[in-house]
């Protein structure tokens, strides 16, 4: 069988790091990127240079991303799956007290440099019937107090990912790990730490805007949820949201 290969921004921390772990215990190949090169160095040593390819590199610099893109070893080339983990929330002040600079790194990151990199990964990802998964959160769907351009980002994550399926039915099929307010979290952890990672790019067929399936394609096993969505309510801290969002 060959050996598929996925690329795991923000490998270096958190979820993505877990997501590395999970993908080379499952035969994959993986491309960790991050900025620290000496997180990403560790990855290396512990699975070997044939297992993980590590390419150090702030995701916000677009020409720094394209040269990483263009450095990738022949055997990491194609990728079968792109997992848009690296974002950050900075801050926690009220939007009257927050700070510009970190809203703009917060776009600049969990924005601008999450459309960049799937736009220069589309034309090969639709070539090799790919996937991606992007890293939302239910802060994109349910406010709270100090989340303001936090929240903000994880809601474009969110539409990105919905538009993204609608532009490409039958050919790239991707999971939106969203947070999903009917699934309090447990989506996310289902998906890149609890399941096996061919999962991840279990065939299934894509459900069009009636609901009816349109065709074939790679697919998370979790197709977006066409139910209208809940009305947005403002939540102040998690215990409100798990009075005021019913259990799945
Ligand atoms: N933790 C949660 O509860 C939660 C909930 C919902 C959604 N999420 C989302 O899940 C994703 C991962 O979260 P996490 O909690 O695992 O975060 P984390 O532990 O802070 O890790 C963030 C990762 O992103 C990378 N990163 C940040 N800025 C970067 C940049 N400019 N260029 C390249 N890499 C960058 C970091 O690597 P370097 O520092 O080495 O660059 C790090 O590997 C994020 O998108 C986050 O919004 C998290």
């Amino acid at each position: 069988m060959t050996t598929k290969t996925a690329w795991i921004t923000g490998a270096t921390a958190g979820f993505g790091a877990a997501t590395v772990e999970r993908f080379v215990a499952g035969g994959w190949q993986v491309i960790a990127s991050g900025r620290r090169a000496d997180k990403l160095q560790q990855l290396v040593d512990r699975h070997g240079a044939g297992r993980v390819h590590a390419t150090a590199f702030d995701m916000r610099d677009e020409a720094a991303m394209r040269a990483a893109h263009a450095a990738l070893p022949v055997a990491f080339a194609g990728i079968d799956l792109l997992v848009n983990n690296a974002g950050l929330a900075l801050g926690t002040a009220p939007a009257q007290q927050a700070d510009l600079t970190q809203w703009k790194q917060m776009i600049d990151t969990n924005v601008t440099a999450l459309v960049t990199m799937t736009h220069m990964l589309l034309p090969q990802l639709i070539e090799r019937r790919a996937a991606i998964v992007n890293l939302s959160s239910i802060s994109g769907s349910y406010a709270y107090r100090g989340g303001n351009v936090y929240g903000a980002t994880k809601a474009f994550v969110t539409q990105f990912s919905q538009n993204l399926r609608t532009d490409l039915p039958g050919s790239l099929g991707q999971t939106l790990c969203g947070h999903p307010p009917d699934h309090r979290g447990r989506h996310c952890r289902h998906h890149l730490v609890d399941r096996e990672p061919a999962a991840a790019l279990e065939h299934q067929p894509h459900r069009g805007d009636a609901g009816q399936p349109v065709g074939g394609g790679i697919a998370g096993r979790t197709q977006p949820d066409l139910r209208p969505a809940p009305a947005r309510r403002s939540c102040h801290n998690a215990a409100e949201w798990d009075e005021r969002v019913p259990a799945h």
